[in-house]
């Protein structure tokens, strides 16, 4: 570019002087033409002394045959010049030439050629010469000053680019390298990237990804650890049994019948959890797959109460119930009456004797909501949101007592998210509870 410009400059330049010089060369030859004609070489003299100190140069009149017949510096006269550009005019290629020549290591000269014609003949040539130093300078000057301005602007451009690349490819620099570290194990890396737009939100959403894998991860060996816990707590007890049995032979009867039934309890409640397990991790993988069939919920639910009974018989509460009739979904059966019968096992166990558990069944055109009551001793508020998490229990000690190990309700959720349901629970310290469970009917189900 710097180079293209310089040249155009100077060419423009050039070509100003070129029109100017052949100008004055063509002038000057009409008007010595006649006088030269007539080999009156005095009388021009002194009006070509004083066009050469005009042009600030030296005019040579050259005859036909190239022979300097008149120097301005007296210096040439009489010997013969091959100047091109004489030569050019003198062969009548061309009424007149230039071009610009060295004269030695620093000046350059102009030499503008134009032919004197006489009589229609060329008698001889004109040759003016100039320096022109300073215009040669001057276009040095300004391509250095281009050049200047190009290298600046390179410089300038260059930079913005490296500038541009970089603030692109840092954050993708970033991202790799915490995938990297994720890769390796380490799931607490994120990515801490300044920039804006599609680049922070890949980041971001990264994060969140990154975020959720460690919360699952951390859930899953958080639920490893509960798992064995509760499996490890009925083993104990029996081996504890078991030692006793084994160590005092000579053991009464009937503590000796009491403790196998110890034992048998213990072992129930470790299939049951075992089955609890299995139902969890089976959902999380979802290998059950609903069998959805066309379910009488009412009738689900009055099967579910009187299984349920004499457990509340027991412990002396009020089993009460207002089921609306014929209310039928698509569901799968086994996991419904499951729902239904933790809920009403967890308000008989978590209400004191004298107390009352209700169940409500309604329905509309969309949903059957299935709600059940009871006056027992509430979820503390702190608690309510931890419910249907795996193993939580509000008050271990009391539930150990019950024979919960808190994977009901979680199983309770999952199998009423499966149906595309949801479940509510609304409680507080010593005021009862209420789950609501709300179960899509899908259209031509009732
Ligand atoms: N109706 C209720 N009233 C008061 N607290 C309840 C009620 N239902 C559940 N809870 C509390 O929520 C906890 C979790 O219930 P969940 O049914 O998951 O476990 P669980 O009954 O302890 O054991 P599991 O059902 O596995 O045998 C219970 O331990 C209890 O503290
Ligand atoms: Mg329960």
């Amino acid at each position: 570019m710097a180079a293209l410009l310089t040249g155009l400059v100077s060419s423009t330049l050039y070509a100003q002087r070129t029109r100017q010089a052949s100008l004055s060369a063509e002038k000057l030859a009409a008007s010595v033409a006649p006088f030269f004609a007539a080999a009156d070489l005095e009388a021009l003299e002194d009006p070509l002394n004083n066009a050469a100190a005009d042009a600030g140069g030296r005019i040579l009149l050259i005859d036909a045959e190239g022979k300097v017949q008149l120097d301005t510096l007296s210096q040439l006269e009489g010997t013969r010049t091959s100047v091109p550009e004489a030569v050019t005019v003198l062969s009548g290629a061309d009424s007149r030439s230039y071009g610009i020549h060295p004269m030695n290591e620093n000046d350059h000269a102009a030499l503008c050629a134009a032919a004197m014609v006489y009589d229609g003949e060329i008698i001889g040539a004109v040759l003016i010469s100039t320096p022109v130093t300073e215009l040669r300078q001057a276009i040095q000057e300004v391509e250095s000053q281009l050049l200047t301005v190009f290298i600046v602007v390179a410089g300038a451009a260059l930079m913005a680019a490296l500038i541009f690349a970089f603030t692109l490819t840092a954050p993708i620099k970033a991202l790799t390298r915490t995938i990297r570290r994720m890769g390796k194990g380490d799931l607490t890396a994120r990515v801490d990237v300044q920039t804006s737009g599609e680049l922070k939100e890949l980041a971001d959403s990264y994060n969140i990804m990154a975020e959720k894998i460690e919360n699952f991860d951390q859930s899953r060996s958080q639920f490893v650890q509960n798992a064995s816990h509760e499996l490890k707590t009925p083993l104990a007890t029996m081996k504890l049994l078991l030692e006793n049995l084994i160590y005092q032979p000579d053991m009464p009867a009937e503590l000796r019948a009491e403790f196998m039934q110890d034992m048998n309890n213990e072992i129930d409640r470790l299939s049951g959890i075992i089955t609890d397990l299995l139902t969890l991790t089976q959902m999380d993988a979802e290998q059950t797959p609903l069998t959805l069939k066309t379910v009488d919920f009412t009738a689900l639910c009055e099967e579910t109460l009187h299984a349920l009974q004499p457990a509340a018989s027991k412990a002396n509460l009020t089993l009460d119930d207002h089921l609306a009739r014929n209310v039928s979904l698509m569901a799968d059966e086994s996991k419904l009456s499951q729902v239904v019968y933790n809920l009403i096992d967890n308000a008989i166990k978590y209400t004191p004797e004298g107390g009352k558990v209700i169940v409500n069944l309604h329905t509309d055109s969309r949903q059957a909501v299935l709600s059940v009551h009871d006056t027992g001793i509430g979820i503390p508020e702190k608690d309510v949101p931890h419910i249907f998490d795996r193993f939580y229990r509000v008050d271990k000690a009391r539930s150990r007592e019950t024979g919960g190990t808190g994977l009901g309700l979680s199983i309770v959720r999952q199998m009423v998210q499966l149906h595309g349901g949801e479940i509510t629970v609304e409680s507080a310290s010593d005021a009862g509870s209420v789950f609501t469970v709300t179960l899509p009917v899908r259209k031509g189900d009732a």
